[in-house]
């Protein structure tokens, strides 16, 4: 069957289905990082971030959290409503870190006293600028009641997340999630949730997520299976 590409991403290919609602995401085998300067292929790194990803939107939709997770249909591909991304990455903070850290010259691993959620415009030719609320109404990227709902639903999903990683034995230190209006206009939860973009600490502090590969410091898969291996054990 020859299918349609919609789009290609860094981390997914998407393609169209006899339902112009539907679309299936195919997750690849290659990991980058730093806006794509740092670029490889990792076998078998598609397959766990499908598997992860859909693992944590089913439970994310049995919580009643709008989202685009259909199904997962093969080892790398799942289904997913089409929706019209919103081209902002937010980023919600529990602990320090990362380009945080930087920015305020601060150590990681630091508690927050409330969770700090963060906009970034998604654009690669500016390399995703920080922004404020302001800045994404002059975009027009969305509108104060669009804004107000993302910032509460990103806090919400994080009081569940934050909690399975816990039962788990990991902290969930920051992530970023992508919202998409849907056929009706609704705003409801995309792209995918998937060690590429969180952070997750173990007891012993060591990186379980995508940092492994940004700073060198091991295997990407070895970590990933891990974290796949725990979160089946809280079904
Ligand atoms: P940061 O500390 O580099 O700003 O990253 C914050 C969180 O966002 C972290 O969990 C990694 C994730 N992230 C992405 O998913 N995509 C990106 O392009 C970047 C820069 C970060």
């Amino acid at each position: 069957m020859t299918r349609e590409l919609i789009y290609s991403g860094k981390a997914k290919d998407i393609f169209a289905t006899e339902d112009e609602n539907v679309i299936i995401a195919q997750y690849k085998d290659q990991a980058t990082a730093f806006n794509g300067v740092k670029k490889e292929q990792i076998a078998g790194k598609g397959q766990l971030n499908n598997q992860i990803s859909s693992l944590i939107f089913e439970k994310l939709n049995a919580a009643g959290i709008a989202t685009h997770f259909i199904e997962k249909i093969s080892e790398t591909e799942q289904l997913n409503k089409k929706v019209t991304i919103i081209p902002l990455e937010v980023v919600l903070r529990n602990y320090t870190a990362g380009s945080f850290s930087k920015r305020f010259g601060v150590e990681e691993g630091i508690k927050l006293d409330d969770p700090i959620v963060e906009f970034y415009y998604k654009n690669d030719d500016l390399d995703d600028p920080f922004i404020n609320d302001e800045h994404v109404k002059f975009l027009g990227a969305a509108n104060d009641e669009d804004i107000s709902y993302i910032k509460a639903e990103t806090r919400r999903i994080n009081d569940l997340l934050s909690d399975w990683f816990q039962q788990i034995g990991l902290k969930l230190i920051d992530f970023k999630l992508e919202f998409g209006f849907d056929k009706d206009g609704k705003i409801i939860l995309a792209d995918e949730f998937s060690p590429d973009n969180c952070r997750l600490w173990d007891a012993q502090g060591h990186h379980m997520d995508k940092d492994v590969f940004r700073r060198g410091l091991g295997e990407l898969t070895d970590v990933y299976k891990v974290v796949l291996e725990r979160l089946k054990g809280i079904e």
